[in-house]
């Protein structure tokens, strides 16, 4: 049997977050430059969007840019802006046909002018799309998400929109960039590194962690199917017994 007809299709998370990682690893083993493990990684970028569209995952949510990534080597930034801004000019009409959506979470004021253009065009286009919602994690830090958050709230507070007492985990939800979007229920971690990496932190705290040892660029639409199957394995208790599910 094919590994997508093992899913049950009435238990399929409706958000996964990716942390893609390996490109540079993918790129070194063959003596390349590490944007090459990039632009390999958009193929698998695409397939992950793929797989999750078919077994009607609704949030797929990609680390691309972390607020930590402007510490590379400027080339290297530049080139992953670079590559951000061609896959969007060359997806668009992939995007529109299949009815995905984009978004973004992350401090978008800090990228270059021309790849916030971009981004704010192809969030306007596809706003209407229904079949899935690809959320981008660009300049994306969760402790930075955090703190803003709790600006805000102390500002909303001062000015009396909102008192201390009246402050829930839900309102601090509200207040993160995933406002609005639903907790994942599957973390994939790519390369075989088991860390967080200051990814969703707070979005984090019940989801099922699934890391493999394929590099992001080698990452295909089975792979997606396996973490899926591995996840449905698996019994989500929320912190209750198995006996109260
Ligand atoms: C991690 O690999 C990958 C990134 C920091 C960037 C991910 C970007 C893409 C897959 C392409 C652009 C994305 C879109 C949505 C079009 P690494 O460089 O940390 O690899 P390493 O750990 O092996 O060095």
């Amino acid at each position: 049997m094919s590994l997508i007809d093992q899913i049950d299709r009435n238990r399929v998370p409706e958000h996964v977050a990716i942390i893609m990682d390996g490109n540079g690893r993918w790129a070194k083993q063959r003596g390349n430059q590490r944007i090459f493990g990039h632009k390999n990684g958009v193929k698998a970028v695409k397939a992950a969007t793929e797989a999750a569209g078919e077994i009607g995952v609704k949030y797929l949510t990609l680390y691309a840019f972390s607020t930590e990534n402007w510490n590379r080597p400027k080339s290297e930034v530049d080139a992953l802006m670079g590559l951000l801004v061609d896959t969007i000019n060359s997806e668009m009409e992939t995007l529109l046909k299949n009815g995905i959506r984009v978004l973004t979470i992350g401090d978008r004021s800090m990228l270059p002018p021309d790849v916030q253009r971009k981004l704010n065009d192809v969030i306007v286009r596809t706003a209407s799309c229904t079949t899935i919602t690809t959320v981008l994690a660009l300049n994306y830090g969760s402790r930075l998400e955090i703190t803003e958050a709790v600006k805000k709230i102390a500002i909303d507070a001062q000015q009396g929109k909102l008192s201390a007492e009246q402050i829930t985990p839900v309102t601090i939800s509200d207040y993160l960039y995933t406002a609005n979007i639903p907790d994942p229920a599957l973390l994939i971690r790519t390369s075989g590194e088991l860390r967080l990496s200051n990814f969703l932190l707070w979005q984090l705290a019940y989801t099922e962690l699934y890391f493999t040892p394929v590099l992001w660029p080698d990452f295909t639409k089975d792979d997606f199917f396996k973490a899926i199957i591995d996840y449905q394995k698996r019994e989500r208790r929320f912190g209750k017994t198995s006996e109260q599910l």
